[in-house]
Parts: structure tokens; C-alpha cells; sequence
């Protein structure tokens, strides 16, 4: 199989199972049109993503990584009333696309986007109730410290999955790779930690080649 082929499966699902939504349609447009780097997840992962979310109950969400707030909206959709998430973005001009598609859908009460590095933003959520769930999808050559925070930050049965695990494979040799060597060290990390039971999922599609991991937290730090 194809490239091709997992596209075409990608729009097959998308056309079966994700009818066109505008807040998420406009915020992929916006995010564009603004020239943001087209890195989102897929609309079919960004519904795996909402659908895990609800799985779990999740009324707290941790975000690493926001860029034009796709994958924010999804998550956020998945809370209760009254549930909350907080997202991390580096680069403010990604930040303030976020924001507007936010605000677009119908989310600004629900969501906080935080600008900055995130791991200069991570202490400050020490004091906080833990999170239910940690969504890490940020610079990927961090992976493994989002990860301690993630952990630092969790409850017993918190959820914590990692995008880009795989990376076309380069994960089991990066070869040089940053992002890559960044996910081979986090999966020894996530290998190492006693204190969650993990796996990683492959996936094919829009995105091409990669894949999460995913993690349960049965031990708090
Ligand atoms: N989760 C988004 C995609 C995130 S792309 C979605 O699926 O819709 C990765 C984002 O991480 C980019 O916007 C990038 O600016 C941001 N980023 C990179 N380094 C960062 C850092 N140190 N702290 C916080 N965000 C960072
Ligand atoms: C890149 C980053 C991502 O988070 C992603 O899902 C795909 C690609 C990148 O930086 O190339
Ligand atoms: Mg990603």
C-alpha cells in the first residue's frame, strides 16, 4: 500500500465518519492563510483524540503544543461543563491563530492559551488539581522532559499520549534526526517508567507515516 492509498483511506473515513464541521473547517483555513506549517493532526486523529478524551472522563486537559488550536478544539469539545484546558504554545503568532479559531468555536471559556516555552510554563501548573489527561505534541526533541512534567502533573489513571511516536519509522534509528532521536530517547524513557502502563500505536494517513503513544498513569509521582 501507498502513500496514495492511506489518503484516500484517510478521506474515505473523514467522508464516512467526520462530516464537515465550520469551526474546525475555518480554523485549518485560517491556520493556512495565516502560513502556519500545515502539521495539525488529521481530522480522523483529532476525533480519536475527543473520542479518548470522553473515554476517559476528562474534565482537566493539559495541551503541549497549541499551534492554530486544531487538536485544542477537538480536546476541548470532549469536557463536560465546567472542564477546563490549558495549552501551551511557544510562538505567539501561532498562539493568536489559536485564539481567534478558539473564539470561533465557541471555546474561549473553556480554553487558556499560555505563550511561552512550555517548559518555562510547566512549574506554574505544579500548584493546580492534576490533569486527566496530557496531550504532548510540541518540539519533539523535549518529548521526554514533557513527559516528566506530564507525570508531575498526573493522578492515578491519568491519560498522557505523545504525537509523532513513530516519525516514518526513524524512531528505532534516527539516523540524525532531532525529532527522531527526540522520540527514540522518550521511548526509553517511557520504556523505564514503572510508574504507567504504555504502549505506541502506528498509524498511516494524511500525515503520512507515524504514530502515538499512550500512556496510563498507575502510579503518581
Ligand atoms: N497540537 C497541534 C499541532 C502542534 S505543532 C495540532 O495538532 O493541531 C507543534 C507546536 O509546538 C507548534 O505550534 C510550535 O510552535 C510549538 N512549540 C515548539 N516548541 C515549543 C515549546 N518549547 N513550547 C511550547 N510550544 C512549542
Ligand atoms: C511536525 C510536527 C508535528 O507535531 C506533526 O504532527 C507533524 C510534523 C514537524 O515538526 O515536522
Ligand atoms: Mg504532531
Amino acid at each position: 500500500m501507498t502513500p496514495e492509498t492511506w489518503t484516500a483511506v484517510d478521506d474515505y473515513i473523514t467522508g464516512l465518519l467526520l462530516p464537515a464541521d465550520p469551526a474546525l473547517d475555518a480554523a485549518q483555513d485560517a491556520s493556512r492563510a495565516a502560513g502556519l506549517p500545515p502539521i495539525s493532526v488529521s481530522a480522523a486523529q483529532g476525533k480519536f483524540l475527543h473520542l479518548l478524551a470522553r473515554i476517559q472522563g476528562a474534565r482537566r486537559i493539559l495541551e503541549i503544543g497549541t499551534l492554530g488550536g486544531y487538536s485544542t478544539i477537538w480536546l476541548a469539545r470532549a469536557l463536560p461543563p465546567g472542564g477546563r484546558l490549558i495549552t501551551l504554545e511557544f510562538d505567539p503568532k501561532h498562539a493568536e491563530v489559536a485564539r481567534v479559531n478558539i473564539a470561533r468555536a465557541g471555546l474561549s471559556d473553556v480554553v487558556d492559551v499560555r505563550v511561552g516555552p512550555a517548559l518555562d510554563a510547566l512549574p506554574a501548573l505544579a500548584g493546580d488539581p492534576p490533569f486527566d489527561l496530557v496531550f504532548i505534541d510540541a518540539d519533539k526533541p523535549s518529548t521526554a522532559a514533557y513527559f516528566h512534567w506530564a507525570l508531575a502533573l498526573s493522578r492515578r489513571g491519568t491519560v498522557i499520549v505523545v504525537d509523532n511516536a513513530i516519525r516514518d519509522g526513524k524512531v528505532i534509528d534516527p539516523q540524525g534526526d532531532e525529532s527522531a532521536q527526540g522520540m527514540h530517547d522518550f521511548m526509553a524513557v517511557l520504556a523505564a517508567e514503572r510508574r504507567v502502563s504504555a504502549t505506541a500505536v502506528q498509524t498511516v494517513g494524511v500525515k503520512g507515516y507515524d504514530g502515538f503513544a499512550i500512556a496510563v498513569v498507575d502510579t503518581p509521582v
